[in-house]
């Protein structure tokens, strides 16, 4: 059992939770997943490893209520336990195979939207302990669904913060934020963008023309997590990859992403069900 040492609800729908796993602490790298199960019974929920202290031996988790499994693992509290609490998953970011020297005279840029501000952030903290350059954009609909603003500022060189509804920062999506750096001639060796599908779909639309490496993140379905299912099944390059495996961090040029959305939409109904047996206390 792997207990919940610390919670904090970071906005009315987002909770942050710090668990006791001193294997996975050990053993996590930035870009790497895990998969948690609420209880004996409950589904398998894939989640990026937000942050992980090795000292200490905790993981840490971000979770947004999107559906029933998500709102049963909000609703633990501290002292409570996951019943399974699986990773780390997946391939480490590729830059952290890179030199202190290499990575010292590299400039990045990350994307972040929403929920996925959560994973950039150990990427980020990494790539500043490296001494590399690193800015930020971070979008949101709203100022209240802003996560990780604090932090992210004491580590990156450069934040920006656009909102949708232009209540914090600048108004509008981080794709409008990506073509105005990157009018007013900012250069960079690498950029990530983690967040919703479509979003990383019109970031990659969008960087394509400035010609900088772009990599995302997918948060594909997924099932085991091992490679076995299929659940998670995306072409990138024409070939079929798995997410969990051999990802979840692709070259965004190569991948299709309309496909991946589609697949993303196949239990929809049954997870608009699941949900609303949650909220009336049927499961
Ligand atoms: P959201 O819908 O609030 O979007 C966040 C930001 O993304 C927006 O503010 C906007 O700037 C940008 N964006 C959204 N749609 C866009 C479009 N069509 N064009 C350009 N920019 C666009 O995000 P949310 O509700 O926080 O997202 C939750 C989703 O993020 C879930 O589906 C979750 O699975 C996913 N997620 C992905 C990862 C990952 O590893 N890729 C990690 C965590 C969460
Ligand atoms: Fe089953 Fe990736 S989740 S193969």
């Amino acid at each position: 059992m792997y207990k919940i040492i610390k919670k904090v609800d970071l906005t009315p729908i987002i909770t942050l939770m710090e668990v006791d796993a001193p294997r996975m602490a050990h053993a996590a790298q930035p870009g790497q997943f895990l998969i948690v199960r609420a209880h004996d019974k409950g589904e398998r929920i894939p989640l990026t490893i937000c942050d992980f202290d090795r000292e200490k031996g905790s993981v840490t988790i971000v979770t947004q209520v999107v559906g029933a499994s998500s709102r049963q693992i909000c609703h633990l509290n501290e002292g409570d336990s996951f019943t399974d609490f699986a990773g780390p998953l997946g391939q480490p970011s590729e830059f952290i195979h890179k030199s202190s020297k290499e990575l010292s005279e590299m400039k990045f840029l990350f994307i972040a939207g929403g929920l996925g501000t959560a994973p950039v952030y150990p990427q980020v903290k990494f790539l500043h302990s490296m001494g590399a350059k690193v800015d930020v954009i971070i979008g949101a609909k709203s100022k209240d669904l802003l996560i990780f603003q604090d932090e992210m500022r004491s580590i990156c060189d450069n934040l920006y913060i656009c909102t949708d509804d232009g209540s914090y920062g600048k108004k509008g999506l981080v794709t409008e934020m990506l073509k105005e750096l990157m009018d007013s001639g900012k250069k960079y060796d690498q950029a990530v963008a983690i967040g919703p599908m479509i979003m990383m779909k019109f970031v990659t639309l969008t960087a394509k023309p400035y010609n900088i490496p772009l990599i995302v993140s997918l948060n594909t379905l997924m099932v085991d997590g091992t490679g076995m299912c299929g659940a998670c099944r995306v072409s990138v390059g024409g070939k079929t990859k798995f997410a969990c495996v051999d990802g979840p961090e692709f070259d965004a040029y190569q991948v299709d992403f309309d496909e991946a959305m589609r697949r993303q939409m196949m239990y929809k109904n049954i997870e608009v069900e699941a949900d609303h047996k949650c909220k009336i206390g049927l499961h």
